[in-house]
């Protein structure tokens, strides 16, 4: 499994690109587009490198975090996976990339796209002085069209980029992204009950073209939860010291909450269950939320079944377990 945090390459860049700026402004710029975001808007208050600058900062370590996550998800399922293109959609300052470029080492092209100039320059500053990054191909311009001109691409990847277009354009770009899809297409949305909405929405979708769910669903149906209950992960990520700064946080971790689908051309061989939340442990018994291929089940694992309760004891939030 990949670490969720930002790898010391990437962070080294960063913190260098952090000098020079006033941390103050910086934390401002971040905290702004923070409340855009909460505020339901989308990156379109990042027009300068500062801004830029704050946002990659702000939140790439958190969305970098929920990537990896994602990605290592589908690799339990599918460990035999070795892409070698991805097309990074709504790439932004390259979050995606740079997390595959870590889970993957057989990816050598890399094309990224997005709309946004500011963003597009800082990821290739970014990229510039990394080994596996230097050469990526970054298109500036709205996603539909780029994604209609782009090379397919073994992996594709919409990370966090879904919840900024609308409902009519977001159905367009899903089956755009799925045509340029060779293997498989991951998708990535903020863990709120409107992010899984818009999953379970592209997931059903695209089953209905023909796709199949490596990860996290064990089976092709629908979504057996019930609302106001949906699925979601938490991932744990560390904050460094410029990152605590510019959120003004005291807390070195963060959790960053998310919801993702990874859709694949091929069924997987096998699709163990997932863990919908956090395994409650008690005295006789552990007692855990479990997506199934028959729907959603509460597992309970006795303490007197040795063997069961011990590896029922490793189980956490968001993994993929085979039921005793
Ligand atoms: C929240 S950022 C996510 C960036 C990156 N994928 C990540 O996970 O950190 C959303 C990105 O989508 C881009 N975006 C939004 N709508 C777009 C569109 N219609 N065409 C191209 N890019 C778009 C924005 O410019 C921004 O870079």
């Amino acid at each position: 499994m990949v670490s969720p945090d930002l790898p010391a390459e990437l962070r080294a860049v960063l913190n260098a690109r952090l000098e020079g700026l006033s941390r103050n402004d910086a934390a401002g710029r971040a905290a702004a587009i923070s409340r855009t975001y909460r505020e339901g808007g989308g990156s379109g208050t990042i027009r300068t490198e500062t801004d830029a600058l704050a946002y990659a900062l702000a939140r790439m370590p958190a969305t970098y975090a929920a990537v990896v996550a994602s990605i290592n998800a589908l690799t339990e399922v599918r460990p035999d996976f070795a892409p070698t293109s991805l097309l990074d959609v709504g790439a932004g300052p390259g979050t995606a990339s740079w997390a595959a470029a870590e889970v993957f080492p057989s990816l050598q092209d890399f094309t990224l796209l997005d709309a946004n100039d500011a963003l597009r320059t800082l990821a290739l500053e970014l990229t510039r002085r990394s080994h596996r990054l230097r050469g990526v191909a970054y298109e500036l311009g709205q996603a539909r069209t780029c994604v209609a001109h782009a090379d397919a691409a073994d992996l594709v990847i919409g990370s966090y980029v879904i919840n900024e277009i609308g409902d009519t354009e977001r159905a367009e770009l899903a089956d755009a992204m799925w045509e340029k899809t060779r293997d498989t297409l991951l998708v990535v949305e903020p863990g709120t009950p409107a992010g899984y909405a818009r999953i379970i929405s592209l997931r059903a979708r695209l089953i209905a073209a023909g796709a199949h769910v490596a990860a996290p669903c064990p089976h092709d149906g629908p979504c057996p939860l019930v609302a106001p209950d949906w699925c979601h992960f938490s991932q744990r990520l560390q904050r460094s010291r410029a990152h605590k700064q510019l959120k003004g946080a005291e807390l070195p971790f963060e959790d960053e909450r998310f919801a993702y689908v990874a859709l694949t051309r091929a069924p997987a061989a096998t699709r163990p269950a997932r863990v919908l939340a956090q395994p409650m442990v008690g005295k006789v018994e552990i007692s855990a939320k479990l997506c199934t291929a028959e729907g959603v089940a509460i597992a309970k694992v006795p303490r007197r079944a040795k063997a069961d309760y011990a590896l029922a004891r490793r189980w956490r939030w968001g993994d993929a377990v085979d039921t005793p």
